[in-house]
């Protein structure tokens, strides 16, 4: 490629191969077909290793550089023509929720790889190294916390231990041999910031936004923070058949009103991007002919403004309060997670509303609900996310669909902006 051709022509008419995307992405998704008929790639598990795999093999066959960090983070590394200098960092993470769909994390991953194929196959050589780094469970749905590749890249605590247990029971440190990793060697992952020049992830948009208004990218501005709090509600287990109505201190019926009034006060303290979920409950003794004595849930809330998710924080737990009392039950309200809302690079966004106005192709920019490895990376290096749509909004589910064209042109970007940001 001569001087010209790297300045304008060339370079600008390179794209990416959407079908091989495409028929990436389901290759990816078979390994995960389990037993029960869904398609799981929980972190760690057989499926999991059997779709990195598959990954690696994809990224060796270019000629690339694998290896995996002490975090369990498969990276994937392209030599540029001056490998001193810091490398661009492009991923995102394969494992999924349980019966997840093909494009969560997967496209990032996908997407990144074929830029790399894309400046094979065109004899363009970057300045900088390129790094497609898959990151180690980012869904977090077997511990009850993600991000941990991310989280130990950047030097974080990812607040794990070899001893806790999964929902299923089994031992952090056993399910982590599967990758030959511990929780205390996690911690040895923490990259020099100044070997990464910037990070971009690719991935659907998971709501509805770009959907409802026909908008084929996103750039994304911020991702909303969340935090976690596990509430316990404490009444009395007594015999089901034989406590009347009026005697009895019932930990679900108490924990079913506060549970009922979260929508509400989120919606009167919140504004129209906070949300606030209970994923999980549990009762003991758990048992049809007892009165619970005790309710434990989750309770989350996003938004990506740390004082509106203060302000219904402390609404809720107001409300918990009043309700608990009004039962004669008590409370406990622990917080077991926080992860501040995360502005984007404005330079990082730059390169990429640059590229997508290169490509001719209509944009906006959004907020991201969903949390993202982009959450923890920008603590620590120059960190943005290109979004395309995810029909109807539907995520985290079998049916969670992008379509050919909208894959195609979020890699497109992808590779637009790596070029945009190579060039700098
Ligand atoms: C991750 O996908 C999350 O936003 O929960
Ligand atoms: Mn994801
Ligand atoms: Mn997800």
């Amino acid at each position: 490629m001569d001087d010209a051709e790297k300045k304008g022509g060339k370079i600008n008419s390179m794209r990416t191969n959407g079908k091989r995307v495409v028929t990436r992405l389901n290759e990816i998704y078979q390994c995960g077909k389990k037993e029960d008929g869904t398609y799981t790639r929980m972190a760690f598990s057989a499926e999991d290793i059997k779709g990195r795999k598959l990954f690696a093999s994809w990224a060796q066959e270019l000629g690339m550089n694998v290896r995996m960090d002490e975090g369990g983070n498969l990276i994937a590394r392209m030599d540029g023509q001056n490998n001193d200098l810091p490398a661009i960092l492009m991923g995102s993470h394969l494992d999924t929720v349980p019966d997840g769909g093909k494009y969560d994390g997967v496209l990032g991953c996908v997407g990144a790889l074929e830029v790399c194929e894309t400046f094979k196959a065109e004899g363009y050589i970057p300045k900088h190294p390129i790094e497609v780094i898959v990151f180690t469970d980012e869904e977090g749905f077997r511990f009850g916390k993600g991000l941990t590749g991310s989280s130990a890249v950047c030097g974080r605590d990812a607040g794990i231990q070899d001893s806790e247990s999964d929902i299923y029971g089994e031992e952090r440190g056993h399910v982590m041999q599967s990758y030959g990793i511990t929780s205390e060697g996690v911690k040895n992952a923490a990259r020099d910031p100044e070997s990464v020049y910037c990070f971009v992830e690719l991935h659907v948009e998971q709501g509805a936004r770009l959907y409802r208004t026909n908008t084929s990218i996103g750039v994304v501005s911020s991702i909303a923070g969340v935090n976690r709090y596990e509430i316990t509600v404490a009444g009395e287990a007594n015999h089901a058949g034989s406590t009347a109505m009026a005697d009895r201190r019932d930990a679900l019926v108490a924990a079913a009103g506060f549970i009922n009034k979260v929508p509400e006060v989120t919606t009167e303290y919140g504004n129209e991007f906070t949300v606030a979920t209970v994923g999980t409950i549990k009762v003991t003794p758990h048992s049809v002919n007892v009165i619970p004595g005790t309710c434990t849930f989750s309770l989350e809330i996003r938004d990506t403004d740390a004082e509106v998710m203060s302000l219904v924080e402390q609404k809720l737990q107001e409300t918990l309060g009043d309700i608990c009392k009004s039962y004669g039950v008590s409370y406990t309200f622990v917080p077991t997670s926080f992860h501040e809302p995360a502005p984007m690079s404005e330079w990082v966004k730059e390169n990429i509303v640059n590229a997508v106005k290169e490509l001719g192709i209509d944009y906006c920019v959004i907020p991201s609900g969903a949390f993202h490895d982009s959450l923890i990376m920008t603590s620590v290096f120059r960190t943005a996310m290109i979004f395309v749509p995810s029909e109807k909004g539907i995520s985290h589910s079998r049916y969670e669909y992008t379509k050919d064209e909208d894959v195609e042109n979020g890699c497109n970007v992808l590779l637009q902006t790596i070029l945009n940001i190579d060039r700098d």
